[in-house]
């Protein structure tokens, strides 16, 4: 079967099999920086945005995309590099197999929260797991991005 999407800005028909979740597709399809973690909706590597708000693509079936616009950090390469320059700054770019899925609901957070409080920024990812247990350097860089104030 055959869905349409906007796939970071591009309208194709994207030819799938009806049990296919997104995480699956979107790799097929050259998207490999969506990751494959936990695959049970736990970790959060696997964010992508569908109509600009984070969905665990390894739980969404693809079928369910059909009509709608999908992003991946490789159709936000210019938002997702300054998002990095802060984190680099940090130090807290580590082993960065979670840093798609962080960047990604980072952008979405930024988009929805005007001026995030700490506890808001907290909440906003407590979805997204960082394996290498970052999180001190990741919430200094995202909360320097996102201009929370000391
Ligand atoms: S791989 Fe999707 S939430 Fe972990
Ligand atoms: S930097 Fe997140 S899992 Fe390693």
């Amino acid at each position: 079967m055959k869905i349409n999407v906007q796939l970071n800005g591009l309208a194709l028909a994207l030819e799938i099999a009806p049990h296919e979740f997104l995480l699956d597709v979107l790799r097929r399809y050259g998207c490999l920086s969506v990751k494959r973690g936990c695959d049970t909706s736990s970790c959060g590597v696997c964010t992508v945005l569908m109509d600009g708000v984070p969905v665990l693509s390894c739980s969404l079936f693809a079928a369910k995309a059909d009509g709608h616009s999908i992003t991946t950090v490789e159709g936000l390469q210019r938002e997702v590099a300054e998002l990095a320059d802060f984190m680099t700054a940090e130090g807290a770019d580590q082993c960065g197999y979670c840093n798609p899925g962080f960047a990604l609901t980072v952008l979405a957070m930024k988009r929805e929260l005007a001026a995030p409080t700490e506890e808001q920024i907290r909440h906003y990812l407590a979805g997204n797991l960082c394996r290498c247990t970052g999180y001190v350097g990741q919430m200094r860089a995202i909360a320097k991005y996102l201009g929370v104030k000391e």
